[in-house]
């Protein structure tokens, strides 16, 4: 049967009372956000229920005031509270904390008076968050900058931020390169972006602003409702990093490991909450090196402040990125058995299976010991996901070494893998090895090891066909015809629900296991436990 579907724009505030208001009467709406940031909503109408529920809308307008906006074909509604505003847009490249910057970069201008615009060609504030991890995102970053450029050429009075990792790592001289970037912005000034683009409207004087180690932290925004209408949200509990592994550039492009006080953590994820997040992903290059000590409370590391979130009202689920095997310690191992909200599922990087080459990287942990951590995690939580980063071809990586890479993967069978093809970056000490391996050789062995991986998540797919599952309900599919989530192991499942809300988490069986989703079927409504309404889609 068609579902119909339409699309609003509302104030970003009213976004989870909207929601929650239109999704009480009874499957009659499944309401989606389908972009936060310009507080676009997706109404998604069970068949033959739209009048009744635009009646909705219109009571909701007439009696409460709510601004709710149909968008038109025709073009972006004017929005009368946005309407003068000068209007900015963020160009995001790059890792989780990445974005967790640019949300606090736009968090920043909107306070300062800036309103998000839809696409940057109507933005006067352009900001291209970048990443150097690997070459290919340099490039990435390069390119994008190119298009910003033209288009500040176009409107010189537009104001250009070039911002975060290649920022950082080419500093000042980004402004003699290229004439348009008016700010070059460092990792750890974002929270100074709106003051610093104010002095360029005023002044028109260019700046690079790209202090690393004298930089105060990261401070919790909260009241403005930015993430109202989300399901998942992060919060960046440490910045920087202090392992120096040979190939990476993050040292020096984020700066010493800086953690973040518990009180203003756990603010941040209380803000979170209030505004109707049901996930919290807490980030960080090596979290587990957390550590806090100025409090009156005593210490806390990153297992204890795990305990103090795990108990917050109104979380479903915790998540944390990234862990070094070299500092995943007991306590954090006991928390998989203990935390009734922390997700069975972690991201593990090794890197390499060769003690040669892990040594060669700088790692501080053996083959062996990454196997033990992974044992006693199975230990703790049996039925524990393990993702993990990998790369091929490290200077010095015989086909030897890559065996014993590929050995590993066979062993711990991941449930997925993200690998990379190594990657000279200026200025690290890898870069400066010899024997390094050819570019062909790299693709080779990249292709022989996720052709590996492939198969084995798939088999770890199928194998949950017939089981049952709890996702957390995110939105309308890739295809908008089912209902899309996680679960707890973070995987993706597509189904179809008449009665789930976004934000729920609902009981689902596997029907189909794929090698990058799962198909099920909601055990919710087969059960009739909510109602009798025609499927959506
Ligand atoms: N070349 C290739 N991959 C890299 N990574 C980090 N630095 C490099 C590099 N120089 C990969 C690592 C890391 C992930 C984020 O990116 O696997 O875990
Ligand atoms: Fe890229 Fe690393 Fe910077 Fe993240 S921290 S944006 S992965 S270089």
């Amino acid at each position: 049967m068609e579902t119909t579907r339409r699309t609003f724009r509302v104030k970003r505030k009213d976004i989870h009372y909207i929601r929650t208001t239109l999704e009480s009467y009874d499957g009659m709406a499944v309401v989606g956000t389908r972009d936060p940031y310009r507080a676009l909503v997706e109404v998604c109408f069970a068949p033959g229920c739209e009048t009744q529920v635009m009646n909705l809308i219109r009571d909701l307008k007439r009696t409460e005031g709510l601004s709710i906006k149909e968008e038109s074909r025709k073009g972006p509604p004017v929005d009368r509270e946005e309407a003068g505003r000068p209007r900015f847009a963020v160009l995001t490249m790059g890792c989780q904390m990445n974005v967790y910057d640019s949300d606090y970069a736009s968090r920043c201008l909107i306070r300062a008076g800036y309103a998000p615009a839809s696409d940057p060609e109507d933005a006067k504030v352009l900001v291209v968050n970048t990443c150097s991890v690997r070459e290919k995102a340099e490039h990435k970053a390069f390119s994008t900058l190119g298009r910003m450029a033209a288009l500040k050429r176009r409107d010189p009075t537009r104001v250009l931020v070039f911002a975060g990792c290649v920022a950082q790592q080419e500093g000042e001289a980004l402004l003699k390169r290229f004439p348009e970037v008016d700010i070059v912005l460092g990792t750890r000034r974002i929270p100074h972006i709106a003051e610093l683009v104010n002095r360029v409207r005023e002044k028109r004087e260019r700046v690079a602003s790209v202090e690393l180690e004298s930089a105060g932290l990261l401070r919790a925004l909260s009241g403005d409702h930015y993430f109202s209408g989300r399901v998942q949200g992060s919060i960046t509990i440490m910045q920087g990093c202090n392992n120096f592994c040979s190939y990476c550039i993050v040292p020096y492009v984020r700066g010493r490991e800086q953690s973040r006080s518990p009180v203003q953590v756990v603010a941040e994820a209380e803000d979170l909450l209030e505004q109707g997040v049901r996930e919290i992903m807490l980030l960080g290059q090596n979290v587990n090196s957390y550590f806090w000590d100025e409090g009156p409370g005593g210490p806390v590391d990153f297992s204890a402040l795990l305990r103090l979130l795990d108990d917050l009202p109104g979380l479903a689920r915790l998540r944390f990125t990234t862990s070094h095997p070299k500092d995943l310690s007991d306590a954090l191992i006991r928390c998989f058995h203990e935390l009734g909200h922390l997700c069975g599922h972690i991201h593990l990087p090794f890197q390499a299976g060769s003690d040669r080459i892990l040594k060669r990287m700088n790692r501080r942990y053996t083959r062996e010991h990454y196997l033990d951590r992974i044992r006693l995690l199975r230990e703790a939580r049996p039925d524990v996901a393990v993702t993990a980063d990998v790369m091929v071809g490290f200077p010095g990586e015989t086909r030897k070494d890559f065996e014993e890479t590929l050995d590993l993967v066979r062993t711990v069978r991941f449930d997925s893998l993200y690998s990379f093809k190594y990657s000279d970056r200026k200025g690290t000490a890898a870069a400066a090895f010899d024997e390094k391996v050819d570019e062909q050789e790299k693709r080779a062995r990249l292709m022989e090891l996720q052709a590996l991986q492939h198969s084995i998540t798939l088999e770890k797919n199928q194998a949950l066909e017939g089981r049952e599952v709890e996702v957390l309900v995110e939105g309308a599919s890739k295809k908008g015809e089912q209902l899309t989530g996680r679960t707890e192991c973070n995987k993706v499942v597509n189904f179809v629900c008449n009665s789930c809300k976004i934000g729920d988490i609902v009981k689902v069986r596997i029907s189909k296991g794929y090698a990058h989703s799962l198909q099920a079927v909601d055990l919710t409504d087969s059960e009739g436990a909510h109602m009798d309404h025609a499927h959506y889609g």
